[in-house]
């Protein structure tokens, strides 16, 4: 039983596809309905569980609903993906405030409620429960022009650490994956020089991402947690 924000398209969707096709029933959640009722059709008819449930990421009473709506179509809550997120380039001293605000709400603040939200009911089940959060390189190295998207992702990283510390006697487990550029969204222009910064020589997948959130969700990752997985093909090692 999983959740998903941010389903309808990437990563995203990607992961909600994977987790299906390993037996998870899992509920999508986006801002954009039509995306994300079109990933609950395609895991439907693949023979797989889920419903759509739209939310705000970046509201606490979306994402209550969003963790009630769960419970009551599938009995409990085993895995949250905290994974919405944008992203508005600016440098500091041109960077709006509204903007700033808009992007520390979508990645950081909704990062926060789902990791409150899940931690609430994983405790009013009696069991434990795996949080994984989408972080980034970029919650740990800098490139001009990420402001608010580096700041956010950077707060990611120890929001990961202490719900991971918080609440490890409990087994409930907060990790990060912390992905590099992925295909999807990279236009054709800057896609050869982004693949340039990656020692592969190559931008990431979304399902290499999607395979790395399945193991930190899974019980093999059982002494793992408040901790970082880099999906980044050595973009950080360099
Ligand atoms: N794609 C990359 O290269 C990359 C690299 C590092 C980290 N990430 C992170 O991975 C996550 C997903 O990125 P992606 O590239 O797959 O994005 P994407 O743009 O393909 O998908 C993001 C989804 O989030 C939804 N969304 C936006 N605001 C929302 C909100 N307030 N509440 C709920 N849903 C909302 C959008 O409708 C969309 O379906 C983000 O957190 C991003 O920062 C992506």
């Amino acid at each position: 039983m999983a959740i998903i924000t941010g389903a309808g398209s990437g990563i995203g969707k990607e992961t909600a596809l994977l987790f299906a096709r390993e037996g998870a029933k899992v509920t999508i959640s986006d801002i954009n309905q039509e995306t994300g009722n079109k990933v609950v059709g395609e895991i439907k008819g693949n023979g797989g569980e889920a419903i759509f449930v739209k939310a705000d990421a970046a509201s606490e009473t979306d994402v209550q609903n969003l963790v009630n709506e769960t419970v009551s179509a599938f009995g409990k809550l085993d895995v949250f993906f905290a994974n919405a997120g944008i992203n508005i380039e600016a440098d500091v001293d041109q960077l709006e405030l509204e903007k700033w605000q808009k992007v520390i709400d979508v990645n950081l603040t909704s990062t926060f409620l789902c990791n409150k939200c899940a931690v609430q009911q994983f405790k009013k089940q009696g069991t434990g429960g795996a949080i994984v959060n989408n972080g980034s390189i970029h919650s740990f190295v800098a490139r001009k022009g990420l402001t608010a998207y580096a700041s956010s992702k950077g707060g990611v990283k120890m929001l990961t650490q202490m719900v991971g510390t918080t609440y490890a006697k409990e087994k409930i487990w907060s990790n990060m994956v912390c992905p590099a550029y992925t295909n999807q969204t990279i236009s054709s222009e800057i896609r050869g020089q982004l693949a340039d910064l990656h020692p592969f020589g190559r931008l990431g997948e979304p399902i290499e991402v999607a395979d790395a959130v399945l193991f930190m969700a899974s019980d093999d990752a059982s002494f793992i947690t408040g901790t970082s997985l880099k999906v980044d093909g050595v973009y950080t090692a360099v």
